[in-house]
């Protein structure tokens, strides 16, 4: 049996996001735009202000991708207020084998924006779930390089971006966004390769009506 695809669901997606200043979401709506462009069906949800609709929407997702601005070298504090409302959900097993990836914002070049990525990673690995790579090689790292280039900062593991701290949301930098738009395409992506796996791996391993068991 051949599977390409075209009879299964466009994967549905959530970004769940936290920003204080409104930094960070811009990147949430970009990494909504790029996975709606390949077809997923996306909500994007603030983790501040959070609905009953917003935590079934979660749990029916395929994927979900984190977002979190940088305070202190790691995720926000209302970030965190989230990951630990999440408690019951981690230890059913409610979100394993959704897929995850992550993304993030701080005010210097660098910002320790890495202990953010790890700690959306390690949050994603603590529900069992299949973190996705930014899949771009690094950025402006060479002397044909320059900072419009898609993942300039250089990140593998999530998207990284920068903001001047005295910087408005409209002057967000355009690559930061490619960057994010290019990570919801390719979660997306994966999130719909899963589905398609699944239904093929179903497929094979259930036994046709006729030559089921009889006994
Ligand atoms: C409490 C606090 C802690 C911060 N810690 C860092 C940090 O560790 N590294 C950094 O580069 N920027 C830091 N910043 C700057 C923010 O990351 C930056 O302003 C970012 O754009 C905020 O994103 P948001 O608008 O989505 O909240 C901090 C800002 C605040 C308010």
């Amino acid at each position: 049996m051949r599977h390409n695809g075209s009879d299964i669901a466009a994967p549905a997606l959530t970004v769940a996001y936290h920003s204080g200043f409104g930094h960070t979401a811009v990147l949430a709506d970009a990494v909504a735009a790029g996975a709606r462009e390949v077809g997923a069906d996306v909500r994007v949800i603030a983790l501040d202000r959070m609905t009953e609709t917003d935590w079934d929407a979660l749990d029916r997702a395929d994927g979900i991708v984190f977002g979190s601005a940088t305070y202190m070298g790691n995720v926000s504090a209302g970030f965190q207020a989230f990951a630990e409302k999440t408690g019951r959900r981690c230890i059913e097993g409610a979100w394993r084998d959704k897929v995850a990836a992550g993304f993030t914002n701080s005010g210097a070049k660098s910002g320790d924006k890495l202990g953010t990525l790890t700690s959306l990673a390690l949050f994603a690995a603590q529900h069992h779930m299949h973190w996705v790579n930014l899949g771009l090689p690094p950025g402006w790292n060479s002397s044909r390089g320059s900072e419009d280039d898609l993942n300039r900062l250089g990140f593998w593991l999530g998207a990284g971006a920068q903001t001047d701290v005295d910087a408005g949301v409209d002057q967000m930098h355009a690559s930061d966004v490619q960057t994010c738009r290019h990570l919801g395409a390719r979660v997306a992506l994966v999130a719909r390769q899963l589905n398609v796996g699944r239904s093929a791996t179903s497929a094979v391993s259930a036994p046709a009506a006729s030559s089921a068991p009889t006994r």
